[in-house]
């Protein structure tokens, strides 16, 4: 009988995982909730539900461009078009992920509208329950592999403030942010300074009156806010009508955008997958991915702080290698010694537990770490080098750093060009 695989999300790992098993002496399936591929590149201009009743899944919003260049968002044998900008729009990009399930004929193993309900380890193997979300039919069948390919942008996490219910403007999460026409002449605040925090702040900047920025990040941005952009510590309290900040100040408010980040979301998995499940963490994983206590279990794409897409195109690659019998994984012991060293590193750092998920300046001695133990194609070192690099133009200008163009030279060297675009679409402070 031929190894059963079930892949759980048709985003950019459930179709790279789909594409390295295509060809391959495997059965697999891809089940998807919704009817589209691309998970969060799909931009949707409606909050809430879908037209099935789903919450919506993507958090994308209208004017994103990458914050990576093209070249670190490649995937493994599908070159990225020539012509394609540097920093391209979430549709320029989104064509791409298009294009490449296409030519690889993902299509036909996709079962859309089909959304995983549980997945129970029973008798050696894997129970996967799910629902056609439009008809409501119910389907269960027993799968070799779960690869759990469902993403972790879309289940917002709320911050519980002080005052939030007597706030009397409106609250969004990043997650439900579209556009920044409705904040036009308002006085919005943005909480947080992740990569959302920063780009939806800038965004609504260009037409809000002010644009409050509250965060207790402490790493010097250069960029040249803004006027209208004002810095705030953290917020002590929200009024009826406004923020009260942690350093006693006062600011009048119209609405809030939440950019908190989300949750590790898996209400599918069943207690007898063995893993323990936090809103901020999900452990025991081997490589960032490898259900510990339950191998034949593969969760992708919960790295942050690295080339993501590269990451996860890497994951997928050493899934189906796995899969296939290129490799065998070490034993349980040694699998979740590699993962609590890693525990330890965070803790004795001090850090909150959700590092476990970060790779960061460990980024680069992962791909080499994935290729020696999988025998996949290594992720190029210049990768990790790029990020780098765009991560400090970022620190110098938020306005500019998607002006440079880069060019991968080998597996090692890139250079990088200042391009200013002719006419600046964005029209800054
Ligand atoms: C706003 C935003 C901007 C980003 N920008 C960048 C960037 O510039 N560069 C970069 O490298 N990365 C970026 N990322 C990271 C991004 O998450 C990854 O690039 C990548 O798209 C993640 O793919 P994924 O397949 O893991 O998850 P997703 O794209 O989230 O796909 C998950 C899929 O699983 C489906 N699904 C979920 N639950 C179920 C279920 N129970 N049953 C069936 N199907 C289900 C969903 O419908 C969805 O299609 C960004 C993320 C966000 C949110
Ligand atoms: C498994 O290894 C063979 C031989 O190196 C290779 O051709 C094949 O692509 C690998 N399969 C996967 C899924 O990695």
């Amino acid at each position: 009988m031929k190894t059963r695989v079930c892949i759980v999300g048709a985003g950019i790992a459930g179709l790279s995982s789909a594409r390295h098993l295509q060809g391959e002496q495997v059965d697999f399936v891809v089940l998807e909730s919704t009817n589209y591929v691309g998970g969060t590149w799909r931009y949707d201009p409606r909050t809430g539900k879908d037209e099935n009743g789903l919450p919506l899944h993507t958090s994308m919003y209208k004017h994103l461009r990458t914050n990576l260049p093209k070249q670190a968002m490649e995937l493994y044998g599908f070159p990225i078009p020539e012509d394609m900008p540097s920093f391209p729009s979430w549709k320029i990009y989104y064509e791409y992920i298009k294009a490449y399930t296409k030519y690889y004929n993902l299509y036909e193993h996709i079962k859309f509208l089909h959304e995983v309900t549980l997945i129970k380890r029973k008798d050696n193997v894997w129970q996967v329950s799910y629902r056609h979300v439009i008809t409501n039919e119910h389907f269960q069948q027993e799968f070799d592999y779960v690869l759990v390919c469902t993403g972790h942008f879309s289940k917002p996490n709320w911050p519980d403030i002080p005052g939030q219910a007597t706030f009397r403007g409106k609250i969004i999460h990043s997650h439900d942010y579209r556009e920044p026409c409705e904040f036009k002449d308002k006085r919005v605040l943005v909480v947080g300074a992740g990569p959302s925090g920063m780009d939806i702040g800038l965004d609504v900047a260009e037409v809000s009156r002010r644009l409050i920025h509250s965060h207790h990040l402490k790493v010097n941005f250069r960029t040249p806010f803004p006027s209208n952009f004002i810095k705030k510590p953290d917020i002590k309290e929200l009024t009826e009508t406004g923020a009260i900040f942690v350093d006693g100040s006062f600011e009048e408010i119209d609405s809030i955008i939440y950019c908190t980040g989300f949750e590790y979301y898996y209400p599918f998995l069943d207690e007898s997958s063995g893993l323990t499940l936090d809103p901020h963490h999900v452990t025991p994983l081997y490589r960032y991915m490898v259900n510990v206590r339950q191998p034949t279990m593969l969760l992708l794409g919960l790295v942050v702080r690295a080339c993501v897409v590269a990451a996860i195109n890497a994951q997928a690659r050493y899934a189906a290698a796995l899969v296939v019998g290129n490799f065998t994984l070490p034993p349980e012991e040694v699998m979740m010694k590699e993962w609590q060293q890693r525990a330890d590193a965070v803790v004795a750092k001090g850090r909150p537990f959700s590092d476990i998920h970060l790779l960061a300046e460990k980024e680069d001695q992962y791909y080499a770490d994935l290729s020696a133990e999988s025998g996949i194609d290594r992720v190029p070192p210049v990768l990790f080098k790029i990020r780098t690099l765009d991560t400090e133009a970022k620190l110098e200008n938020l306005y500019t750093y998607r002006d440079y163009v880069y060019t991968i030279v080998d597996n090692d060297n890139f250079i990088r060009r200042y391009e200013p675009p002719a006419q600046k679409e964005c029209c800054g402070p």
